[in-house]
């Protein structure tokens, strides 16, 4: 069964996920690092860190968000970075960081589906996402579409949430994501059922080995997965 965050509506995933992140996008970074104690950013920065041999020049952030993941890839040197989000409202957060840091020439920040990208055959020399492909209505779909704008050889790096296994991070983990989290998410988010979506997507998702088999489907090659923080989240890596 499809896990979406308005349980009472119609809509489709795709278009409630839009509104919830339209919804928090005021509060989302100060959530998304207050809630992870800060360890999202290390999580980012250990991700890029993977494509500094490959030096791309061309890099593809998928569901940019408010553009945390697109600023960390600066430390490659690319000569352009473009961010897509279905969210207007994460991008509007998102193109005030850039524009601050003075960095608008290098980062594009574009409304954009994952599953039908704006972008011609092999154009990107690494394609890149955080925390965004458990939220596609369509993993599938999306992966395949990120495959088919990256260049081959080209790169794809992925970071999502995944579930810790052993004792006693299953047990911890599992309590502070049903408990803790939707409480201070729905305090300062003031949205009730974004920070119960969270734990609910985290779920339902396919990681580790499960999430491989459907990365290799849609084309990748070379793939691995890397745990990190007692497997609270994994990056994928694989090749055109
Ligand atoms: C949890 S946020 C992650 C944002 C950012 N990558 C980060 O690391 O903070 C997930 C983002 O995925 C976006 N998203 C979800 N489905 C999408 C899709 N099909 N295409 C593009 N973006 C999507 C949402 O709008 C949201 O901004």
């Amino acid at each position: 069964m499809t896990v979406v965050p308005y349980k009472d509506k119609d809509s489709r995933k795709r278009e409630q996920v839009a509104e919830m992140f339209d919804n928090i996008s005021p509060k989302y970074d100060l959530l998304n690092h207050l809630l992870s104690g800060g360890i999202d950013i290390y999580w980012r920065k250990r991700a890029v860190r993977l494509l500094r041999k490959a030096q791309p020049k061309k890099i593809l952030d998928i569901a940019t968000g408010t553009g945390d993941f697109a600023i960390e890839a600066l430390s490659l040197n690319p000569d352009k970075i473009i961010g897509v989000d279905i969210s207007e409202g994460m991008l509007a957060v998102g193109r005030e960081k850039i524009q601050k840091l003075g960095k608008q020439d290098i980062i594009e920040l574009r409304t954009g589906d994952s599953e039908s990208l704006p972008f011609t055959d092999n154009y990107f020399d690494a394609v890149i996402v955080s925390f965004g492909v458990r939220n596609f209505e369509n993993l599938a779909a999306g992966l395949r579409d990120m495959y088919r704008v990256l260049r081959p050889e080209g790169t794809c790096v992925v970071v999502e949430f995944s579930k810790p296994r052993s004792f006693p991070f299953k047990q911890l983990y599992s309590f502070y994501f049903r408990y803790i989290l939707p409480t201070i998410g729905k305090a300062i988010s003031r949205d009730s059922s974004a920070y119960k979506y969270l734990p609910e997507s985290v779920q339902a998702f396919p990681d580790g080995a499960d999430f491989l088999a459907i990365y290799e489907k849609a084309g990748f090659k070379k793939t691995k997965c890397i745990p990190l923080t007692f497997g609270i989240c994994s990056i994928y890596i694989g090749q055109k």
